[in-house]
């Protein structure tokens, strides 16, 4: 199969996690006798430099003429001077999410037994930890009106009914594959916008007598993740609720390294990027763990192109690497990022 898809490495460790990917994916088509089409593009800060300008329009159009993107992380400290849409992060990512209609953002947090003692937690509240997290990604405070007055600074929060329906009937689908039970995250107790969220998800759980549902604030729920964080299947929440949660969610997992997502529109564009960001503080250094990355691209490959053997050999070698602690120093290893993608692409299919 020809594997035709777009590159954006981004900023930061983005081209770094990218390179170990891109290596894993060579591995891949090798052992599998795949060919590697790769449409790469600058987006963020790095296409700010190049370009004058966060998304660039060929960009986008790659990313809509492939429907499947794997995207490094964008933004850093040489642009945080910038302002709105001129950011890496206002004026590249976000628009690319939004202009794609990717509203499905799904984020997984089951620790690998192996890295049980890289995290700050104790095994005993770790052990059978199986969550996903889906986070809804077009709407909110995030794409709301944003501004300043005489008085301060406002950005309003909005969700129509029809953005709440859809995110909620994919986290409702996704809990029917798995253990049947959806947690809503809100803040009805303060929020219009949380108390419509209830509402709607509510109604629309009507449709699933088969899915268990409970309904939780966001303060709360930021506990219960690290105190009982195995009572939880699917996760249903909104923006910022969601990219706040699934941070905390990474230290179940070892290292904010480790967490790899996807980004789904109603068919089947996908755009598939690590939870983390652009990690200025070790860029350049070789210490960013790629796996997030690795497993985005397995994630591509499962989602965008139905290579279900391929993504799977892919999360194996890893698997193996972090057994054998051929990993980064995050995880307690002495590799390099290139070293460890190395080592997960000599070990595909293997
Ligand atoms: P971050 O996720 O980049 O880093 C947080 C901490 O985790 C840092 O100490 C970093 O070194 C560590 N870390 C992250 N990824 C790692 C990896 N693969 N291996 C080892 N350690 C890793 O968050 P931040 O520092 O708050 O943000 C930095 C920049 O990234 C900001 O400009 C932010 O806007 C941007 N960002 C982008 C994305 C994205 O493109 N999807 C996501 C989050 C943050
Ligand atoms: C993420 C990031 C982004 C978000 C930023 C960079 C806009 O933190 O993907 O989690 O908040 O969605
Ligand atoms: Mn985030």
């Amino acid at each position: 199969m020809n594997i035709h898809f777009t590159y954006l490495p981004g900023d930061g460790i983005g081209p770094e996690i990218g390179l170990a990917a891109l290596q894993v994916l060579n591995a891949m088509a090798n052992v599998f006798g795949h060919t590697l089409d790769i449409e790469e593009h600058l987006i963020g800060g790095a296409a700010i430099d190049k370009r004058g300008t966060p998304l660039p329009d060929d960009t986008l159009a790659s990313a809509k003429h492939t429907g499947a993107i794997l995207l490094g992380a964008v933004g850093g400290p040489k642009w945080d001077h910038l302002k709105g849409a001129d950011r890496p992060e206002l004026g590249g990512l976000l628009p690319l999410r939004q202009k794609l209609d990717l509203f499905a953002n799904i984020r997984p947090a089951k620790p690998f037994a192996t890295l049980i003692n890289s995290s700050p937690l104790k095994s005993e509240i770790l052990n059978g930890v199986d969550f996903v997290v889906v986070r809804e990604l077009t709407g909110g405070i995030y794409f709301g009106n944003k501004g300043r007055d005489n008085l301060g600074a406002y950005d309003e929060c909005r969700y129509s009914q029809a953005e709440i329906e859809r995110i909620t009937v994919t986290a409702f689908e996704l809990a029917r594959t798995r253990r049947k039970k959806v947690t809503s995250v809100d803040k009805s107790n303060v929020l219009e916008t949380s108390r419509l969220w209830r509402e709607v998800v509510s109604r629309v759980a009507g449709d699933y007598p088969d899915v268990e549902l409970e309904h939780t604030l966001v303060d709360a729920m930021a506990m219960h993740m690290l105190t009982r964080p195995r009572d939880f299947d699917v996760i249903l929440t909104e923006n910022m609720f969601g990219d706040i949660l699934t941070d905390e969610a990474s230290v179940l997992c070892g290292s904010m390294g480790v967490i790899p997502s996807a980004s789904l529109d109603a068919d089947n564009v996908g755009l598939y990027e690590p939870i983390h960001g652009s990690a200025p503080d070790i860029a350049g250094t070789g210490k960013a763990n790629p796996t997030a990355m690795i497993l985005s691209a397995a994630w591509m490959l499962r989602t965008s192109f139905g290579l279900e053997p391929e993504a799977v050999a892919i999360e194996q070698a890893v698997e193996q690497a972090l057994e054998a602690g051929q990993v980064t120093g995050d995880l307690g290893g002495s590799l390099s990022t290139d070293q460890m993608g190395k080592w997960v692409a000599d070990h595909v299919g293997r």
